[in-house]
């Protein structure tokens, strides 16, 4: 059988690959590669350097292409369902051609595949459409928010509580007292108006351009508009990590 390895390989420091990442990066003989169009070469350049350090020598690097995607269209549900379709016969064409029986692909996942990553959901697709057949197996990464917490020293949860990880368009109805935002396209956490609420903001953590804010988010909060504006106009690009952390 064809073997896939999925490997979280962290939030942007190559030195938070486990050892059981770098020991399956070593096994593969195939890198499938899923690229957007939008692909931050900083990102790719790490994935490189990654293999680079870990892979055996005469692997491969495949790529697949994601297909557009039309972000405002008239039919949302079928014009989705056509476009994961289309996705998944690209999957099923680049792992049935570039993996042989016996041998084994991987899978390079941005920090863990458990957060706001689609590569377990398609690969289920695939295995449930049965086209081409594979065993698979997960390697667990650092994620963003397991980052953050290390980088401001803190534990996500305060005792006996519990914490929700959101992306940022469901933060309006997230009532929880400690929440995580991810997947921030502006500053979500402006709108937010109740008194002594604290923020723990992390951006591009793990890398050598990581910046931290935290405090009351009445202080930090500009503070962080501030810092936000000029590091996405300086490198073109964004991600960033937040705790929002209420009162109790
Ligand atoms: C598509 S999700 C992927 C999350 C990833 N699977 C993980 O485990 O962190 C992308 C979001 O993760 C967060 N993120 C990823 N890398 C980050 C980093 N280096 N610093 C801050 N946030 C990051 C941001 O919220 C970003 O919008």
């Amino acid at each position: 059988v064809r073997r896939l390895l999925v490997i979280g390989i962290g939030t942007g420091n190559p030195e938070h690959l486990t050892l059981e990442a770098v020991r399956a990066i070593g096994e593969a003989s195939v890198f499938f590669v899923v690229t957007k169009g939008t692909d931050r070469d900083e990102l790719v350049a790490l994935r490189r350097a990654m293999l680079e350090a870990h892979a055996a020598p005469g692997h491969r690097v495949v790529e697949i292409a994601d297909p557009p995607r039309e972000r405002d269209p008239a039919d949302y549900r079928a014009t989705v369902r056509a476009w994961r379709a289309e996705r998944g016969r690209r999957w099923e064409r680049a792992l049935a051609a570039e993996l042989g029986d016996g041998e084994t692909g991987a899978f390079l996942v941005w920090g863990d595949p458990a957060f706001y990553d689609s590569t377990l959901e398609i690969l289920d697709e695939l295995l449930t459409r049965g086209e081409v057949a594979f065993e698979h197996r997960v390697i667990p990464g650092i994620s963003a928010p397991q980052a953050l917490a290390a980088a401001h020293r803190i534990a996500l949860n305060r005792v006996g509580g519990a914490i929700t990880i959101t992306p940022a368009r469901r933060l309006p109805e997230t009532a929880a007292e400690d929440t995580v935002v991810m997947l921030d396209l502006g500053t979500a956490f402006a709108a937010i108006e109740e008194p002594g609420v604290e923020i723990f903001w992390g951006a591009y953590l793990g890398s050598e351009d990581e910046l931290l804010v935290s405090g009351p988010l009445a202080d930090a909060g500009p503070e962080i508009e501030r810092v936000r504006a000029q590091a996405k106009a300086r490198k073109g690009w964004m991600f960033d990590t937040y705790l929002l952390r209420r009162p109790r």
